[in-house]
């Protein structure tokens, strides 16, 4: 597949990401919670997923009121206003309701007053696909600035009575700030995404789209909830992320040895680890916070970042390999030289 960057003849105009900012509700949902709701032990979830704790909203507040607090943070230190962004692309799997999109609903809180935008609905892979869009319009010269958003309200859509799900999933935002690249080897390198419908089965919500509307009976099955088969995610998740990862570093001739940073969607510690260790990733080059956020599934890969860059261990000139496994199945990885 040729890629723009790639082309050698044309100048380039590379997409940046000018800066980044998360949010998290306040509350939080730890394990001992859990062990008081469902019979699980702070144990089991720590062994087989990795985390302590999750953040959850309190009722009444939507995916658009967490976008908003990460949104208007990440326009303010790109040392821009609402009016200066020309696209918002929301990736989420919660949106406040099917339509309007989150990001309109986005645009006008935070008085965006020029922009357009919609929303990408790929799971646990709608940020790396919101951030490729984003900074492939940049790229393509129709935008300057482009607000870049993943975030989600799991906890409106996870019954807290199935312990094989509610332990997994927290709420949480993330946005980026891109624009064009002063520096053309600075910014989105490349990317490389797959879908795979044939895994739909294995994580959906069921019911309240048009092919099983809300009713009282999918109601009372409890069907408007995450439903996984957690097993066979899995094992996608860790072939899927390999494979990609592999695919996206031989394409651009980068070894393993030369990222500084692997940033994958957290799901699962040990699926991030196994992943890492596949493509040759040594520990201390892999971040984990999943631990304090659970699965918070487009906003995982932002606030990994985020984590990364409050703790000194993400700086300018930094290549970071991003990489995300989700529903769809969705399978995505962005390499990125970071630049702020
Ligand atoms: O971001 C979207 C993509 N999602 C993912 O990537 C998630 C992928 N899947 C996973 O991370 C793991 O499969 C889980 C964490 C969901 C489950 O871990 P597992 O090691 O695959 O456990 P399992 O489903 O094989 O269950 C093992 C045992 C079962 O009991 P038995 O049949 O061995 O008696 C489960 O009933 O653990 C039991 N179990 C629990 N026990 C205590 C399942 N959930 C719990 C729980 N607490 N919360």
């Amino acid at each position: 597949m040729l890629r723009a960057h790639l082309a050698g003849a044309v100048p380039i105009r590379r997409a940046a990401i000018k800066s980044l900012a998360t949010y998290v509700p306040p509350r939080l949902l730890t394990n001992a919670d859990l062990e008081k709701m469902v019979d699980t032990t702070d144990e089991w979830i720590l062994q087989r997923t990795g985390i302590r704790e999750r953040h959850i909203v309190d009722p009444g507040v939507a995916t658009s009121d967490l976008a908003k607090e990460a949104a208007l943070e990440a326009i303010r230190r790109a040392g821009l206003t609402p009016a200066d962004i020309d696209l918002i692309v929301v990736g989420t799997v919660t949106p406040d309701m099917f339509f309007p999109s989150t990001a309109c609903l986005v645009q006008d809180k935070i008085g965006a007053t020029r922009a357009w935008g919609f929303d990408v609905s790929a799971a646990c892979s709608a940020f790396t696909y919101a951030l490729t869009v984003g900074s492939q319009m940049v790229a393509a010269g129709v935008a300057q600035h482009v607000l870049v958003i993943g975030a989600d309200v799991m906890s409106s859509i996870i019954d807290y009575t199935d312990r094989a799900t509610c332990v997994l999933f927290g709420d949480g935002a993330g946005a980026v700030v891109l624009g064009v690249s002063d520096d053309p080897s600075i910014g989105i390198l490349d990317f490389e995404h797959q879908v795979d419908g044939s895994g739909g089965p294995s994580l959906c919500m069921p019911a309240g789209g048009s092919k099983r509307p809300a009713s009282h009976d999918t109601v009372e099955q409890r069907l408007h909830y995450v439903k996984q088969d957690g097993q066979s995610v899995f094992k996608f998740a860790v072939r899927k992320t390999g494979d990609i990862c592999e695919r996206i570093l031989q394409r651009n001739n980068v070894t393993a040895a030369e990222l500084d940073l692997f940033v994958s969607h957290q799901a699962n510690k040990r699926i991030i680890m196994s992943a890492a260790e596949r493509i040759g990733i040594p520990e201390e080059k892999v971040i984990i916070n999943i631990d304090r956020f659970g699965n918070t599934t487009a906003a995982t890969i932002p606030l990994a970042l985020n984590d990364a860059v409050m703790t000194g261990r993400l700086k300018k000139g930094d290549l970071i390999l991003l990489a995300s496994v989700g529903a769809g199945f969705t399978v995505g990885s962005v390499l990125v030289r970071w630049g702020i």
